[in-house]
């Protein structure tokens, strides 16, 4: 078994929500886990020179391009290289963290992560979305219908990437701070003991797929 790749990108440092019911997940797992912590060191944004040298061959590459092409390489290399992920992405207006947004940009590279059918290098694999938001979007609520957020990750990480997505939302973290919320402050209790549990269950689960797959693979 490799290693569990961990991708944080709350702004919140240790009072994230996404962070802290990830490390619930994390504390359980029972192999190596490599973080990538968008936040604390974000990527640059997709430009023209990676863009350009995707398609340009190495020894005609300007040093910039070289530096780019190295540098999505070595991120495509560390994704591709672990066994399982776990993504800690908050729901930022309505979407995911520009931070996120940015890894995704660098790593999904057609032909090389993904688009390939049955050869997908990552198909299968598993992943926890882990995705803490203020508000509630179940069913019934005011802002049902208005997470563009998981539909959007679970298209690109699970349809485009192949790997088998559990998603986990903490929801309404505004109640205990926003006092027009104060009143769903239980619902936000429950969501987040849930969503702690959901995390403690899929890392039971995951490792025991895990060491089942191991053990066929010998
Ligand atoms: C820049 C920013 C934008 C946000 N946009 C939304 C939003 O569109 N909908 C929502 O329900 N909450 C929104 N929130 C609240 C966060 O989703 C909430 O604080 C959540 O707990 C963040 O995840 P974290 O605790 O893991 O950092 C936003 C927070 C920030 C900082």
């Amino acid at each position: 078994m490799s290693y569990l790749l961990r991708i944080d990108s709350s702004a919140s440092g240790e009072a994230s929500y996404s962070r802290q019911v990830a490390d619930t997940f994390a504390k359980d797992w029972g192999g190596e886990v490599i973080t990538r912590d968008l936040a604390r060191n974000p990527l640059s944004h997709l430009d023209s020179v990676s863009i350009t040298a995707r398609t340009t061959p190495a020894d005609q590459q300007t040093p910039e391009q070289r530096a780019a092409a190295e540098l999505e390489d070595d991120l495509i290399e560390e994704f591709l290289g672990a066994s399982a992920y776990l993504f800690a992405v908050p729901m930022y207006n309505y979407s995911m963290p520009s931070v996120f947004k940015a890894w995704l940009d660098h790593i999904m590279i057609p032909g090389k992560t993904f688009g390939m059918g049955d050869a997908d290098p990552a198909s299968g694999r598993p992943a926890v979305l882990v995705s803490a938001r203020g508000g509630g979007y179940g069913p019934g609520s005011p802002q049902h219908g208005k997470d563009f957020l998981v539909p959007a990750l679970e298209i690109i990480l699970g349809d485009a990437l192949g790997l088998d997505v559990r998603t986990i939302t903490p929801e309404l973290t505004y109640a205990p701070i926003m006092d027009p919320l104060k009143h769903l402050l239980p619902l936000h209790e429950t969501s987040l003991a849930e969503a702690h549990d959901l995390a403690r269950r899929n890392a039971a689960d995951l490792n025991r797929v895990l060491t089942c797959s191991v053990r066929t693979e010998n």
